[in-house]
């Protein structure tokens, strides 16, 4: 497993992470993992030298982190930075007050069973709270920060112009980005992040799943993809084809896929959502030859920018 700076943070993070959205069967995960290959992902996850694992209060409604909590129990500490988030409560239900911060943040320690973690992002927050000129959350957390209750904070956000707000108007030094080969559009400003020294985690890596090479024009989703319609379905597996185009003979769409995110040094770690532990394998193992050729990397943001930066895929 490579490994990589977190920014200028001094934490080290493998290149490959654990998503764990899905870690936990749940109402919108009814196929998700049940807690005994919960723990089983978790620990395949750190023997495989996977050192990152992303979660949230509400992921997977709440029981995500209590699995990694059951994974965790007797396992060292040190063995996983541990990012969580804010504003999502495992019911579902949101509380973006900035008093309520430092509250979450040990209730997520709690249920890890961890005496911390490492990293929280306010988890997409609405506009007037992402500005840290317009909001107390940023000062809380460096409070936390300067306390060494955590290790780094910022923001999970979906495009350029949030990560440059969040950027611009706070200390942060952690940022969760959606970005992949069908979704570039954070680029520019994950660059500028990165020069400030920020560690950058790449969400949605696979573009929920597409990039996985299992989808087609014919695919039915029925869980929280069911959103989209069956032009939306169409427009993504021609994209695939076409991204699949511009991979080398010999390279699977998901090493492509991946490969490509972890070919930018401004990539800290890529974290594609896991369900079971021969997805986590083979997603690790699809990693494993580290960045693209140059010129591959090239053609995939020259197909970008003609073919997507004009109306970037929405979710
Ligand atoms: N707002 C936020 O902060 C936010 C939002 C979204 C995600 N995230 C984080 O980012 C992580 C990744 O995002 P994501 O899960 O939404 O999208 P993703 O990583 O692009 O796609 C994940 C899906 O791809 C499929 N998959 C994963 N690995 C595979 C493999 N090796 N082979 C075949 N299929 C594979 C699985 O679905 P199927 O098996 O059903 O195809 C999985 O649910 C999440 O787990 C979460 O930690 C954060």
């Amino acid at each position: 497993m490579h490994i990589r700076p977190f920014g200028t943070t001094g934490m080290r993070v493998s290149a490959i992470g654990l998503g764990a959205w899905q870690l936990g069967r749940s109402t919108h995960w009814p196929d998700g993992p049940d807690e005994a290959e919960a723990v089983r992902i978790v620990h395949a996850a750190l023997d495989a030298g996977v050192t990152f694992i992303d979660t949230a209060p509400g992921y997977a409604d709440g029981a995500s982190e209590l699995n990694i909590g059951r994974a965790l129990t007797g396992r060292r500490r040190d063995e996983a930075i541990i990012c969580t988030k804010f504003g999502y409560l495992p019911d579902g239900s949101e509380n973006w007050s900035a008093s309520e911060i430092e509250a979450s943040v040990a209730r997520s320690a709690r249920r890890m069973n961890v005496d911390h973690v490492d990293i929280v992002v306010l988890h997409n927050p609405p506009p007037e709270i992402l500005d840290g000129s317009r909001s107390d959350h940023y000062d809380v957390l460096q409070r936390l920060q300067d306390k060494g209750h955590i290790r780094a904070y910022g923001a999970s956000v979906d495009w350029s112009a949030d990560l440059d707000t969040a950027a611009d108007t706070s200390a942060s030094t952690a940022f969760e980005v959606r970005l992949s080969a069908l979704y570039q559009e954070p680029w520019p400003a994950v660059g500028r992040a990165h020069d400030r020294g920020a560690g950058i985690i790449v969400k949605v890596p696979l573009e929920s799943g597409w990039l996985s090479g299992r989808y087609t024009a014919d695919s039915v989703f029925t869980d929280v993809r069911d959103r989209w319609s069956r032009a939306d379905v169409a427009v993504r597996a021609g994209l695939v084809r076409e991204f699949a185009a511009l991979l080398p003979t010999g390279v699977s769409l998901l090493s492509g896929a991946l490969r490509f995110l972890l070919s930018y040094d401004a990539v800290s770690t890529v974290i594609p959502g896991t369900k079971s532990v021969a997805q986590l394998h083979s997603s690790i193992a699809a990693a494993a030859d580290g960045p693209l050729p140059a010129e591959v990397v090239g053609a995939v943001r020259d197909w970008y920018d003609q073919r997507l930066a004009a109306a970037p895929l929405d979710w």
